[in-house]
């Protein structure tokens, strides 16, 4: 449901090949321990160029998740929606209501948006820069960042 599409990367070409539910091997490399890149540009009709977004590699999602240490009642924000799968673990182990995720690009939120809404699922998923946070819904409890970035913000 999170992943109905990812790219794999080709060895002699800029270009990916998209992989789809339809296409043989889309199930297991989903299920796989691999991050899967999603986007590239911040275009979802680019079939090259720089990623980014992806689908973490489940195991890291996982191991984030335990370092995140959540509690009953706890209220987090995520920084880079992705997929929506790591917002969707967030929404399970605490109810949606507490869990605010946000990600720069809006095709990214748009779907994650979607997916989540397809399995009852309402967080507030916003289209912003996290580098400022999303002060509307803190103060938070935790706060796990998907993205790298240069420097922690002061945020
Ligand atoms: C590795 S992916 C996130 C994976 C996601 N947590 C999941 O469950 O699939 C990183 C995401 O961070 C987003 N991103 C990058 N820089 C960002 C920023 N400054 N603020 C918010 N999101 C950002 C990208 O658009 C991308 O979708």
């Amino acid at each position: 449901m999170f992943v109905p599409r990812f790219f794999r990367p080709e060895c002699d070409s800029a270009e990916a090949t998209p992989v789809s539910s339809a296409d043989p091997g889309w199930l297991d490399a989903v299920y796989s321990d691999e991050p899967l890149v999603t986007q590239f540009d911040e275009d979802p009709a680019a079939t090259g160029g720089n990623p980014t977004s992806s689908s973490t590699a489940p195991d890291l999602m996982l191991r984030m998740l335990e370092v995140l240490d959540i509690d009953d009642g706890h209220n987090v924000l995520e920084i880079g929606t992705g997929t929506g799968y790591n917002a969707a673990l967030l929404c399970h182990r605490l109810g949606d209501t507490l869990v605010t995720s946000i990600d720069v690009d809006e095709s990214v939120t748009s779907a994650a948006r979607d997916r989540l809404a397809h399995l009852g699922l309402f967080p507030a998923v916003i289209t912003g820069d996290g580098a400022a946070g999303h002060p509307d819904n803190g103060p938070y409890d935790q706060i796990i960042a998907t993205c790298a970035v240069r420097r922690i913000p002061s945020a």
